[in-house]
């Protein structure tokens, strides 16, 4: 059965869900999402039955009262997308503008559905006065009111009444989060920079999300952070402190769109990090990567999926070993 993913996005971690959620304990009290988007992480949990309860949290307030919608009412905005979604057949592209004014006079849920599902590449894009101004896919008509109404329900089904939705800065979220929680962390621009920096609905000041994350430490708290990324030649997004004691662990995201339309083999790697708190809750042994062979490498700094060619893992073994000769 595939995973259900209602709210088309740009940056969602959809396809890279199954890779995170190797990394969960096996028990924690609840899933604490304070940058959601399409909040694919969290869909991913209940759907494999890995968490029971839920706080998502995403500065973007449409899109968390389209969360409110699908999740508590679903029959309403299955009906409200059909009818938007019907409404454009013969007149595309003038409907979708029409539908782009309405949100941004209204900021109504439905609307912004049907601008994600019909969008170029289901990217958000604000301008500097806050107004929604992606321009419309013009080869598709957006998501078939069909697959959308399968999505939605079976959405609803797996988190009503388990999720508490909020619409705030991430500050505020983390202030709620307790060592008995897992946060799962996907700020933006850092690890998006691959698709050339999104125009999200906020953004984050990095030194102060910094101090939030050796607060979470200090106060024992698990979380997976995905920050930065590679493609084989370039790194985008900066740096994490070495004082945070985080594990970086790389995960392949399959072949960059750019090179492909150059028509080269470049594939891309997106990072998460484990914090020190959730080290401890995992038993590292029992994480299998693809083919169900153990993953984890504690004589490697960094442990990755699909990442290190045989070659490059042994260099890295010498040079370590190199160093502790030298010492
Ligand atoms: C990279 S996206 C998250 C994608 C998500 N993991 C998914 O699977 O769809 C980052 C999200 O953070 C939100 N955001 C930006 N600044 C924020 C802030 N200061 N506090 C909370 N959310 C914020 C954006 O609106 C955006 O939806």
């Amino acid at each position: 059965m595939k995973l259900p993913h209602p709210i088309p996005y740009q940056g969602s971690k959809r396809n890279l869900a199954d890779q995170i959620l190797r990394y969960f304990p096996d028990e924690f009290y609840r899933l604490i999402e304070p940058f959601a988007g399409s909040a694919a992480i969290s869909v991913a949990s209940a759907f494999y039955c890995k968490a029971n309860r839920f706080i998502l949290n995403d500065v973007n307030q449409p899109l968390i009262a389209l969360w409110n919608e699908i999740i508590n009412n679903p029959t309403q905005i299955i009906k409200k997308y059909y009818d938007i979604w019907n409404g454009q057949i013969g007149n595309e592209e003038e409907f979708y503008y029409r539908v782009r004014t309405k949100f941004n006079e209204t900021k109504q849920p439905e609307y912004l559905l049907f601008l994600l599902a019909k969008c170029v590449k289901a990217a958000v894009r604000y301008n500097a006065l806050g107004a929604f101004n992606q321009s419309p896919d013009k080869r598709r008509l957006g998501r078939n009111p069909q697959t959308m109404r399968n999505d939605i329900l079976q959405v609803s089904q797996l988190l009503k009444n388990k999720v508490e939705l909020y619409s705030t800065d991430y500050s505020s979220i983390l202030d709620k989060a307790t060592e008995y929680d897992l946060i799962y962390m996907d700020p933006p621009y850092q690890g998006t920079g691959i698709n050339g920096g999104f125009n999200y609905a906020g953004s984050i000041d990095f030194d102060d999300f910094i101090i939030s994350l050796y607060s979470l430490n200090k106060k024992d708290i698990p979380f997976i952070l995905s920050f930065d990324g590679r493609t084989e030649n370039k790194t985008y997004g900066r740096p994490l402190p070495d004082g945070l004691n985080l594990t970086r662990i790389e995960i392949n995201a399959g072949r960059s769109t750019q090179a492909t339309l150059l028509n080269r083999k470049e594939y891309t790697y997106e990072a998460i990090y484990l914090s020190p708190a959730l080290l401890k809750k995992i038993d590292t042994k029992k994480i299998k990567n693809d083919t169900g062979s153990p993953a984890w490498d504690d004589t490697l700094l960094t442990v990755g999926f699909n990442l290190r060619s045989k070659n490059q893992k042994l260099k890295i073994k010498n040079q370590k070993s190199k160093i502790k000769n030298q010492k």
